[in-house]
């Protein structure tokens, strides 16, 4: 098992990673635990996986779980089911004091942590996040929010969790199209600070995917530990460092609006597809080179993941793409930072590109075979 702390100040707390974690919660979230009965909010499916090994683990722990179930998926983070949960979590009696559990994936994660952040201004909880994208990204960090018609995560705060159990056993039960789009978060972290951890992604992937034990949680804790001393820097993504974690997300925002954030492209393999759009917008302006953009590429393909825009079948053009850009609540002043790379394993935020470029570079992409 891996331990690893976010380290910040006052509100620290530790990522726990590795086997027979949800057996072990009671113990390991005892102090957090104050009441006999525990809130715990849970996506359906992960609950019907993984509900019976946490409510023996917090039994033996002398505690009983009230549950809230929500429906899985995307539609979930919204206003209807925010004031659901949160009306839930007050006729629970939960406290200022009290923690709440989140079992699940992102969807959970972050629409529990947002109604923690607003509950009598501001209440505790545990992720427990069951996917490898939530265990990777999404539950550690403190980003929490619901989207709107207006657009994805555009209503939300930064809230930390006190302590997240990434239990690796759980991802056992996940659809392979949905671990490999996990992966993509996974591989990101090599592709945008850590090439040595790139290159053991190389020999190690293909063990990750398959769930080899040993493997897996050193892949996850690498992760996770990458992401700890990002938020640990900019935890308010305020200095430039944590903006590096968008990488591949602003082309791969465009993708999954022009596909209606549908099945077409699950968010894993937009932002994979957008990394080697990323790595190859950057060999188009000489900042890296056009084998290390392939590498990247390579690696994106050899995992499953979609590594050419031409592969989705889109009729729109370069410019629709760019029009998408123009929603990204990245954009500041008018200009949408980009994060780029000099290298594999060395991304920058990139403030002068230009839309238009970007633009005739996705018209380039969606002619390439
Ligand atoms: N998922 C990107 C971040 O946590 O900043």
């Amino acid at each position: 098992m891996a331990l690893i702390p976010v380290e910040l100040a006052g509100r620290s707390y530790e990522v726990h990673v590795g086997s027979g974690l949800v057996e072990r919660a009671g113990e390991l979230a005892k102090s957090f635990l104050r009441k006999a009965v525990v809130p715990v909010v849970a996506d359906a499916n992960a609950w019907a996986a993984h509900g019976e090994r946490l409510t023996t683990a917090l039994d033996s722990a002398g505690h009983s779980v009230a549950l809230y179930e929500v429906p899985p998926g995307e539609g979930s983070k919204s206003w209807t089911e925010l004031a659901k949960l949160t009306d839930w979590m007050l006729a629970q009696g939960v406290e200022r004091g009290d923690h709440v559990l989140a079992l699940g994936g992102g969807v959970v994660g972050d629409l529990t942590g947002f109604a923690c952040s607003i509950l009598k201004r501001g209440c505790g909880f545990v992720q427990i996040p069951t996917t490898l994208l939530a265990q990777v990204d999404s539950s550690v960090g403190g980003k929490t929010a619901i989207n709107t018609a207006a657009g994805k995560n555009l209503i939300g705060a930064f809230h930390q969790p006190s302590l997240v159990l990434a239990d690796t056993d759980c991802l056992a039960t996940l659809p392979p199209r949905e671990l490999r789009a996990g992966y993509a978060e996974v591989l990101k972290y090599g592709v945008l600070g850590d090439r040595k951890f790139f290159d053991w992604l190389g020999d190690n992937g293909q063990a990750v995917l398959s769930l080899d034990e040993a493997t897996v949680e050193q892949a996850v804790a690498t992760s996770v530990a990458a992401k700890a001393r990002i938020v640990a820097e900019d935890e308010r993504e305020t200095s430039g460092t944590r903006a590096l974690l968008n990488l591949g997300h602003t082309f791969g925002h465009a993708l999954e609006a022009e596909t209606g954030f549908s099945d077409r492209l699950l968010h894993g393999e937009g932002v994979a597809l957008g990394m080697v759009l990323a790595a190859r917008y950057s060999a188009r302006r000489g900042e890296i080179s056009d084998s290390n953009a392939e590498k990247v590429a390579a690696a994106v393909n050899d995992a499953g993941l979609p590594a050419a825009i031409s592969t989705l079948g889109l009729t729109c053009s370069g410019r629709d793409l760019a029009d998408h850009m123009l929603h990204d609540k990245k954009m500041d002043a008018g200009t949408l930072p980009f994060i780029l790379l000099r290298s594999i394993g060395a991304a920058f935020l990139a403030k002068d590109v230009a839309l238009e470029d970007v633009a005739e570079f996705l018209d380039e992409q969606l002619q390439a075979h």
